[in-house]
């Protein structure tokens, strides 16, 4: 602004003297300090020197030539003034030099000519120097750029790589154009930038000054190699992120939107299994900013069977679901190897889709397979079908009479899937949790045994009661229990006299009605030397 202000003014005062500058060429004249500077007249010399040269400085007289030659003091030495044209020389100019000068001449023998310029002297241009506040940033922040130098009357000039700076919304050139300060600085205002100083006399230019932009990320992208709708079960894929970022982004990568423990650009799948959905997050350390990509689908051709949620339990229905992932699917099913006719209680929805079936039945059990082709291959997917059912043909063995003293056995048994518990139940009471009920009777043991069996998966339950009745007069005889003490006795006897004998081992534990203790056939022959004793019917 000032400067321009000068401008203006300077553009008048030249006006003005082009108008009326007479003897002297038009101004200004611009000089150096330190410099020389000749102030020359338009008159061409003839072989007589002027009759008489007043020079002035503003209103001061600088050398006054006529009958007399007065130099004013502070020019002594410094000036030259040549006589026949009335020209004057400056030598070792000042600032203070800068102004308006007139000449008055009488030539020889012609009429007074006036003249009148004006002197601008001029500090040069030197050292220029350009300064940021940092020049490390990140995007959309500011950053001011000052330029300094020695001299006068500098006009300051930013360049941009090799265009001229210009003011706009975000930049903005002040202090005489010396500062310029970019507000929302951008990726692209990097530079690099030099500050232009100059003034009539001289210019520089600063060094370049680089500012380092951290942004982004933006354009966060993913891509698939092999880049194709459809991946065959097994195949390698190898997945790159990349980022519009400086300094580069740091990637993670999501599966599903859950976090995968891999990070950098690239992520390798290898021998993939299933489709999922990818995408991956770039982040920048300095913008503190991230970016996720949108989510890639890796499609794994491929077929699952899915049973609907409803437990497959006899009478229930139940859905099987073949989903496929590929280009124009066709299904076909199977059952245990063979291509699968449907019963009465089976149907197709979905083109072949859903399998299902309304009831459930028992003989549905068993391996279903669902063939899906499509344009690329055949896959196919299993599925076991378990019918739970049960528990039914609840059955009890056992005797219905036992005596005192004897052990007896009630084994119940059901059909069931899974595996049904057993609970047995005397008159009422809770007694056993197993299937299988073993007891030495008592009196208190007759009544009503009721084994009760339940399926926890299809929550169903069943009984049946089993009489027994215990007879008394039970436990072992007195003359059996001395005869198993006496048994003991001659078997020690043996043992100690060294000789030997066969043992023929009881196999059948059940104490028989007659008190005796029967041993049966042999399965077991325990031979001692030197001792000869065949042991049966205690
Ligand atoms: C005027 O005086 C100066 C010294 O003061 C001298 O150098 C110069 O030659 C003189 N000029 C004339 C024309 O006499
Ligand atoms: C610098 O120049 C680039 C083009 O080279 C431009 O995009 C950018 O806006 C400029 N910045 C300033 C502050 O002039
Ligand atoms: C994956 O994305 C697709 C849509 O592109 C969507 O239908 C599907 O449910 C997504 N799968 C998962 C596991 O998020
Ligand atoms: C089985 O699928 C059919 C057709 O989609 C549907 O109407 C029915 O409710 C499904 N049954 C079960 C048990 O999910």
């Amino acid at each position: 602004m000032e400067i321009a202000v000068i401008r203006v003014i300077l553009l008048g005062l030249i006006s003005g003297l082009t108008n009326g500058a007479g003897v002297l060429p038009d101004g200004p004249l611009n000089a150096t300090v330190g410099g020389t500077v000749t102030l020359t007249t338009t008159l061409t010399p003839t072989e007589n020197p002027v009759f008489s040269v007043i020079w002035r400085f503003g209103d001061k007289n600088i050398i006054t030539l006529t009958n007399t030659n007065t130099t004013a003091p502070e020019y002594e030495g410094r000036i030259t003034l040549f006589i026949y044209t009335g020209s004057l020389e400056l030598r070792n100019l000042a600032l203070s030099d800068s102004g308006e000068y007139t000449v008055t001449i009488l030539p020889h023998g012609a009429a007074e000519l006036v003249g009148r310029t004006t002197l601008n002297v001029y500090e040069p241009i030197d050292s220029v120097r350009a300064e940021a506040n940092s020049t490390d940033l990140v995007e959309l922040s500011s950053v001011r750029l000052s330029c300094s130098s020695s001299g006068s009357s500098l006009s300051f000039l930013w360049m941009n790589g090799s265009s001229e700076v210009t003011a706009s919304d975000r930049v903005h050139l002040t202090d005489g154009g010396s500062t310029l300060t970019i507000t929302n600085v951008l990726c692209y205002d990097q530079g690099p930038f030099r500050c232009n100083v100059s003034n009539p006399v001289s210019d520089g230019t600063s060094d370049t000054i680089n500012l380092i932009i951290s942004y982004g990320p933006e354009n966060t992208n993913l891509k698939l190699s092999p880049s194709q709708e459809y991946f065959e079960k097994g195949s390698n894929i190898s997945l790159s992120c990349s980022a519009v970022s400086r300094p580069e982004a740091h990637f993670n990568w999501f599966l599903n939107g859950e976090e995968l423990p891999d990070t950098g650009p690239e992520l390798r799948l290898v021998n993939v299994q299933e489709s999922g959905n990818y995408s991956c997050r770039a982040s920048n350390i300095k913008t503190l900013r991230s970016e996720t990509s949108v989510q890639s689908r890796v499609s794994v051709l491929g077929a699952s069977i899915t049973s609907s949620p409803n437990l497959p339990s006899e009478g229930n229905s139940v859905n099987l679901t073949c989903d496929a992932v590929g280009p124009s699917i066709t299904r076909k099913w199977m059952k245990d190897g063979s291509d699968l006719s449907l019963a009465d209680n089976m149907m197709f929805y979905d083109v072949n889709r859903v399998l299902s079936f309304q009831p459930l039945k028992k003989t549905d059990g068993g391996e279903y397979s669902c063939h899906v082709s499509n344009t690329i291959n055949t896959v196919e997917a299993r599925y076991i079908m378990v019918v739970n059912y049960g528990p039914e043909n609840v059955q009890i063995k056992g005797d219905n009479e036992t005596q005192r003293g004897q052990t007896f056995t009630l084994t119940c048994s059901a059909e069931s899937e899974p595996s049904a518990s057993y609970t047995w139940i005397l008159n009422g009471k809770e007694i056993y949790s197993s299937a299988v009920y073993t007891k030495s009777a008592e009196p208190s043991d007759s009544g009503n045994y009721t084994c009760q069996v339940m399926n926890s998966v299809t929550m169903r339950s069943s009984s049946k009661v089993h009489g027994l009745t215990v007879t008394a007069g039970g436990g072992l005889s007195a003359g059996a229990i001395a005869a198993i003490i006496i048994t003991c006795l001659i078997v020690t006897a043996a043992s100690a006299a060294g000789g030997y004998y066969i043992y023929k081992k009881k196999v059948n534990n059940k104490p028989q009605l007659n008190n005796t203790v029967q041993l049966q056939q042999p399965n077991q022959e325990h031979v001692y030397e030197n001792a000869s004793l065949v042991y049966e019917n205690v």
